[in-house]
């Protein structure tokens, strides 16, 4: 077999905590050969985005000097990504947000990373407290343009909890051999959406919406069940096409229509520059 370069990428701080436990025990499985390497994403220096659209040229990089491009150059190396993450206040930990509100200057080189495979991991300590953060994770695949292979979440509060039930180590470990089988394809749960696996829909009495990929659909009543029918929409958000949309046709366009509207924004903005009420610690 060839050796894979596997990286796992831990958003916790806990050292040996369940998200890295599970991330290190689906590396494991990948094959004995695979070199390893992982990064502990909170202990990078990631900066929050300043919103200043430098980056939106593709060949631009963002200007902030810190640890993103390390841990983009990680990926970019890798074959296969693991992903782990904690619930915190039912989201992820925030350096997966954080890291992700940096992806305006990944978006528009999402060719990069295409069909990486990704797996992605969710520790939570309390039952039903799983919140959103699985689908959190899972669009932040979806962004970098992953290939999104397989995805779950394991319940244990306390570091090292999660081994206390057998069937997750042996979850996890099946996860880490699905990561690096070309021929697996995870069969999409009635309850979920096709593209993106969202348990999390809208529905506005007439249609339901995802709102991580945007794909539509209705519910059908059959008998005492009601199920989710959804439209097949080749170009969603995470679609090649959508990113081409958002990322280089709606941002760009935005930054022109700022450029050029700039004097008239400073009118409108005027009023609220004055009321100066900032407060510093
Ligand atoms: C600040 C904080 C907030 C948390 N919030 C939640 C939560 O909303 N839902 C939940 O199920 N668990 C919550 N937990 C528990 C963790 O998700 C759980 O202990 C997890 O296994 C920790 O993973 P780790 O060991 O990799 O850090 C929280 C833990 C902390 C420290």
């Amino acid at each position: 077999m060839v050796m894979k370069h596997i990286l796992g990428i831990v958003a916790s701080r806990r050292v040996v905590g369940n998200s890295e436990i599970l991330a290190k025990a689906a590396m494991e499985a990948t094959g004995s050969d695979n070199q390893m390497e992982m990064i502990r994403l909170p202990e990078l220096d990631i900066r929050p985005c300043r919103a200043c659209y430098s980056c939106l040229p593709a060949d631009v990089p963002c200007h902030i000097e810190d640890d993103l491009n390390f841990l983009l150059d990680k990926i970019r190396a890798a074959d296969a990504v693991v992903l782990a993450a904690p619930v915190y206040f039912l989201g992820p930990h925030s350096s997966i947000k954080i890291l992700q509100d940096r992806f305006l200057s990944v978006g528009n080189k999402y060719q990069d990373f295409a069909g990486k495979p990704c797996i992605n991991i969710v520790s939570y300590g309390v039952a039903d407290w799983e919140g959103y953060a699985q689908e959190v994770l899972n669009i932040t695949a979806k962004f970098l343009n992953l290939h999104l292979v397989d995805s779950a979440r394991f319940l244990g509060a306390n570091p090292g909890e999660v081994l206390e039930d057998p069937e997750n180590l042996a979850r996890v470990r099946q996860m880490g051999r699905n990561l690096v089988d070309p021929n697996y394809q995870r069969r999409v749960k009635a309850t979920e959406c096709p593209v993106c696996w969202s348990e999390i829909l809208r529905y506005d009495g007439k249609d339901i919406t995802c709102p991580f990929c945007g794909t539509k659909g209705e519910l059908k009543v059959e008998g005492q069940e009601v199920k989710y029918i959804f439209y097949p929409e080749p170009k969603h958000r995470f679609s090649d096409e959508g990113k081409r949309h958002h990322f280089d046709e709606f941002l760009n366009s935005k930054k022109q229509e700022f450029i050029a509207k700039k004097n008239h924004y400073k009118e409108l903005q005027a009023p609220y520059r004055s009321l100066d009420w900032w407060v510093k610690p």
